[in-house]
């Protein structure tokens, strides 16, 4: 709208004030407002013939009408979407394509239609057909394009793209640099004017790689440290020719470019982020974040009800009630009107029972619907609240099991889908990306399902719902004819952990390897079917009772004496040639393997004390391993009050009266037992963890615990109070807080190179190579100058250390000297991310590279571990382990890829010494039901010969 105040002209028909000025309405620009606005103008037409005063007409009467007009518009496709031809997102030269024998999982009657053996017509950017009988209904597409691609999957898995709801895609890029870290504003908590398009970098190394896990669209939001943040977009994650970040949104509303739709053409959705809790404490009080919004959206509402009272005189003619009086906007707040008049989708980032609570009030004072809440940790706990939220409950966004990071995620549980969903409320699993790497967002659904929500909820989890939660469900989301064509086709079922993208298509254009569509990745037709899953009604009841924060401890019943394990499928133990197979039987006494098969091991129901399990078929192996964690160091990441305090940092000064001026600590002081990521580990089969205090200091004495225990004093807590020396060696802006963080990398190394030479102390047992050294990072180049340094060190003292590279991003560039100088290497994550500048050279594995950087290690000879990054993730190391095998394409054995976890880790940290044992104190895991990796098993009990009881649990 260029001039919103009424402008009378001078002459002519507007000057006399008592005119009767019905019948000049018919003036050329007013007349065009009655085509367009039909309704309006008989209502304009008929109040105006009521007065009888005559009104002077502005001479922008019709602008000033159409403006009204549109305020009245609400956003949605246009009816007829559907029966378009070609896509607005069509790029030149795409190919129609011909999908042959998919499995088809449509997302439609509510993700239930499963269309088998059918073929998938993709032409123009749009789903043309879909169904058996394709060849005869689009003859004329099969006949006129000579360049179709065609391609039989096999009968294969195939869903439409993935939907994050929730990511920070190109406004937090990959690798982290400073230079493009524009997430949050740091100007108020109130800033809807704000666009995250805006900041938007479409060199983030993040969106390829989250095409080769099926992601194609996201809604990219600003982030959390807003009450208000601004406004998101949803954007298809593949290149376009344009190169802008314009061209990757989806539907742009016309606000971004001041434009109007055609006539007859609807508005698009705006998308809007907010965000309450303990992020918006920056500004102040929960109280402050509150009365934020109620001050925003008052003067919002101001303005809205200024607007309507401006219109409805306009539109009943009263045009002379309007002179010197402009058509009130403010362009900072018309997001928040769009909010009021229904325009907008919000993503509220919102953890608590009482914040949720806070901000459903406030809908309903305001008059406004919230689409979905994210993070959500006690969304689950309060469904009535949620279905008290204006215009209805929200879709809720979450973590699968990233829980207990923060005081308000401490009740997270990763029961709440099966839950929410229970209560009838949509549940969207989310990346937050990049806290989680949104590549492996099907992973998240993968998780609900084994949690126990239904297969086709949690397919629609990550596809149908976050579309409907977006406004985008008539485009994406579903693979039905005319919605985009954004498709994937799966190397096995989506729900088993490890699925893969073989191809992937966006807007008809395939993503993965050549632009023919070929399919990168072979199918393993034996991983088709849906997994079963364990039940898990008694730990959900339990969940919801104890409102997230279920006993751990005393659900546990501790058995002493004979333990008799029927149905046992496998016994893997740490050597694949010790692995038996159908032992049938073992018995435990006092947590000690007593007999193993059905001939050795001789018992009776009637044996006085004996207890019996039935395995159903599962596997006993050696319980996992985590490493590189806070784990059992800090309960809540985000409480300093919870965790053991701010290190020692030799390079920033370490006071005097600690003596020793490397400011050497020995993690074991400062653990902590009982805290929930550990014995959710423990009960997850994880049951030994090293840790150290790293985060903080440059130099710790790592310590291995075992996660059941309760206290340091009890038998067996402790295995180990300092069996490796870690070191970090870090750039400037790495997050480190001193030390490495300022100090030149050279320094770093010169100062380990003296202390090695030195020989004083711990440095002293590393240089004689009777304690291993973990140095932490990512960049081939510090390896290779700890390599060199080795050498150096090995020279002069005529010794050989025991060297070990953590995070190791990298690595693989250097695998062949690794492999030559013994060097051992754990990554961290076990998924290669490219976080920061040192670890951007990634190995990226299947379907975007041939092998991963765990398989080229160990080709070359280098003995590998997997870490993991936070505690929470301790319980899922058996998945890490698992993914490694997929990945390998069978060049691991199943053991050989569990040996990463738990054997390999176990060595490489030297756990085990003169003082523990391999035998006494590595525990022994029940998985009921299925194999380590399997997603039907669960983990049942744990055997513990060193506290000489079996757990069940
Ligand atoms: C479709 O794939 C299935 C599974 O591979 C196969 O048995 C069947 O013969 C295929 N059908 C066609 C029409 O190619
Ligand atoms: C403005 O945006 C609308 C909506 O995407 C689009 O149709 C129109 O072509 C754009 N106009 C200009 C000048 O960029
Ligand atoms: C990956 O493997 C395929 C099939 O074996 C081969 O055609 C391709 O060249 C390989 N790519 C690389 C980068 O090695």
């Amino acid at each position: 709208m260029s001039s919103k105040l009424p402008i009378y002209v001078k002459d002519g028909l507007s000057d006399e004030g008592n005119r009767r000025r019905r019948v000049t309405l018919n003036s050329k620009s007013v007349f065009l407002a009655f085509c367009t606005l039909a309704l309006l103008s008989f209502n304009l037409f008929l109040v105006s013939g009521n007065h009888e005063r005559s009104q002077r007409i502005p001479q922008n009467a019709q602008e000033i009408l159409s403006q009204c007009a549109l305020l009245k518009q609400t956003p949605g496709p246009p009816s007829n979407f559907h029966a378009r031809e070609s896509s607005d997102r069509l790029e030149e030269g795409t190919k129609a394509t011909l999908i042959k024998n998919a499995t088809v999982w449509t997302g439609l009657s509510d993700g239930k239609e499963l269309v088998k053996r059918a073929d998938i017509l993709l032409e123009k950017g749009i789903i043309k057909g879909l169904g058996s009988s394709i060849e005869k209904k689009h003859l004329r597409i099969l006949r006129d394009n000579d360049e179709l691609v065609e391609l039989d999957v096999g009968g294969a898995w195939v869903t439409p793209g993935i939907v994050d709801l929730h990511s920070h895609l190109g406004v937090f890029s990959t690798p982290k640099l400073n230079g493009a870290m524009d997430v949050n504003s740091p100007n108020g908590p109130v800033l809807p004017w704000l666009r995250s398009i805006d900041a938007f970098n479409t060199h983030d190394d993040a969106f390829q790689l989250a095409i080769s896990g099926g992601v194609t669209t996201a809604q990219v939001l600003p982030g959390s440290g807003n009450a208000i943040g601004g406004q998101a977009f949803i954007v298809k994650l593949r290149k376009t020719s344009d190169r802008s970040a314009t061209s990757m949104i989806v539907e742009p509303p016309y606000t971004l470019n001041g434009t109007t739709p055609l006539p007859g053409q609807p508005l698009r959705w705006r998308h809007l982020k907010q965000a309450c809790g303990e992020n918006l404490r920056r500004y102040g009080t929960r109280m402050d974040a509150l009365w934020s919004f109620r001050s925003a959206y008052d003067e919002a509402r101001k303005i809205k009800n200024a607007q309507d009272a401006f219109c409805t005189k306009a539109e009943q003619g009263l045009w002379n009630e309007l002179k010197g009086e402009s058509f009130p906007d403010n362009l900072k707040w018309e997001m928040l009107v769009d909010v009021l008049r229904g325009k907008v989708k919000i993503a509220n980032h919102c953890y608590e029972e009482t914040d949720l609570d806070d901000i459903v009030r406030i809908t309903n004072e305001f008059k406004f619907p919230i689409a979905s809440f994210h993070h959500a940790s006690e969304a689950w706990l309060v469904p009535d609240v949620l279905k008290r939220a204006y215009g209805g409950p929200p879709a809720i966004a979450i973590f699968a099991s990233n829980h207990r990071y923060k005081r308000e995620s401490f009740r997270g549980s990763e029961f709440a889908p099966r839950v929410l969903a229970d209560n009838g409320i949509s549940v969207v699993m989310k990346s937050d990306h990049p806290v989680l790497n949104s590549r492996y967002l099907l992973s998240e659904a993968q998780q609900a399902h084994y949690f126990s929500l239904s297969p086709h909820l949690a397919l629609a989890s990550v596809t149908s719902t976050p579309a409907k939660a977006a406004g985008m469900d008539h485009r994406v989301g579903y693979i039905k004819e005319g919605y985009d064509a954004d498709i994937v086709v799966w190397d096995m079922n989506p729900l088993r952990v490890g699925a893969r993208p073989r191809q992937v298509w966006i807007d008809g254009l395939a993503q993965l390897g050549l632009e023919d569509g070929r399919l990168l990745v072979s199918e393993d037709k034996g991983l088709r079917s849906l997994p079963k899953t364990p039940n898990w009604d008694r730990e959900r009841d339990d969940a919801v009772k104890y409102e997230g924060l279920p006993p751990l401890d005393t659900i546990i019943k501790k058995k002493k004496g004979r333990v008799v394990v029927k149905d046992v499928k496998e016994v893997w133990s740490s050597s694949e040639s010790e692995t038996l197979s159908k032992p049938g039987t073992v018995i435990f006494e006092d947590g000690k393997i007593a007999c193993v098969g059905l001939l050795k091991c001789v018992w009776s129901e009637k044996e006085e004390g004996i207890t019996v399990v039935d395995l159903k078929g599962g596997v006993i192996a050696p319980g996992s391993f985590s490493f590189g964690s806070q784990l059992g160091l800090q309960e809540i990441q985000g409480e300093p009050s919870t965790g053991p305090g701010t290190g020692l940092d030799a390079f920033d000064g370490v006071p005097s009266i600690v003596g020793d001026e490397t400011g050497l600590e020995k993690s074991v002081d400062a653990l902590k037992f009982g805290t929930r990521n550990a014995l959710k580990a423990h009960l997850a089969g994880t049951t030994l963890s090293s840790t150290s205090s790293l985060l903080s200091s440059p130099y710790t004495l790592t310590s291995t615990f075992r996660t059941g225990s309760l206290n340091a004093l009890e038998d067996g807590a402790i295995i180990s109070d300092g069996n490796a020396l870690h070191v970090t060696i870090k750039r400037p802006g790495t997050g480190f807080r001193a030390g490495g963080g300022s100090v030149s990398i050279s320094a770093q190394i010169k100062v380990l190179r003296d202390l090695l030479l030195k020989g004083e102390g711990v440095f002293g047992d590393v240089a004689k190579g009777s304690l291993p050294l973990i140095v932490e990072t990512g960049s081939a180049d510090i390896i290779a100058a700890i390599v060199r340094l080795k050498r150096d060190v090995e020279g002069k003292l005529d010794a050989k250390l025991k060297l070990v590279i953590s995070g190791a991003s990298e690595a693989h560039l250097v695998a062949d000297e690794l492999a030559q100088e013994n060097i051992g290497v754990i990554l961290k994550p076990s998924h290669a991310f490219p976080d920061s500048w040192d670890e951007r050279r990634i190995l990226a594995g299947p379907p975007l590279t041939n092998t991963t950087s765990i398989v080229t290690l160990i080709k070359s000879g280098v003995t590998v571990g997997l870490g993991v990054k936070e505690g929470w993730e301790a319980s899922l190391t058996r998945f890490d382990a698992y993914w490694a095998y997929i990945d390998s394409d069978n060049f691991l054995t199943k053991k050989q890829a569990y040996d990463l976890v738990s054997s390999n880790l176990e060595t490489l940290l030297g756990v085990w010494s003169s003082t523990n044992s391999v035998d006494e104190d590595r525990d022994w895991v029940l998985y009921e039901g299925g194999d380590v990796f399997a997603l039907e098993s669960k983990v049942i009990g744990v055997a513990s010969g060193r506290r000489r009881v079996v757990e069940l649990f």
